[in-house]
């Protein structure tokens, strides 16, 4: 079911200190701080030849990433993201194997403007999963 690894979601207490780390350290192609509101994130994404990673920092209130910050505070892996080709064929798939699927169970946009869901780390070796329509 799922495809390429699109991305690898690391949650960063600095943004500009991580963007130091793999633009300069790394050498990798960085963006600059793109700004999400309506996710509750602010992101920078490295471009590597097979797949991105996102630094992403908490935005606003509400922040998906502000409780996992509070729990890790020097940052970590927050997320993997994997290509699926229909979300909502996962969707039943996921469900037929009762795996849990986080919120309301319904795809919301994600951070390329394509539907995600999310899927519970405790059904998923203790990982968040991120799966996207590409
Ligand atoms: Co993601």
């Amino acid at each position: 079911m799922i495809g390429r690894l699109n991305h690898v979601a690391i949650a960063v207490p600095d943004l500009d200190a991580a963007a130091a780390i793999y633009r300069g350290i790394l050498g990798a192609k960085v963006s600059t701080p793109v700004l999400m509101p309506e996710q509750g994130v602010t992101i920078v994404f490295v471009e590597l030849p097979n797949a991105k990673i996102e630094l992403v920092h908490p935005l606003g209130e509400d922040s998906p990433v502000a409780g996992f910050l509070a729990r890790n505070p020097a940052g970590g892996i927050h997320h993997l993201c994997f290509e699926v080709d229909d979300i909502l064929a996962a969707r039943e798939r996921l469900r037929a194997a009762k795996a849990r699927i986080v919120g309301s169970g319904e795809p919301t946009i994600g951070a390329h403007g394509k539907p995600v869901l999310f899927l519970h780390p405790k059904d998923f070796a203790g990982t968040l999963i991120e799966i996207e329509q590409a």
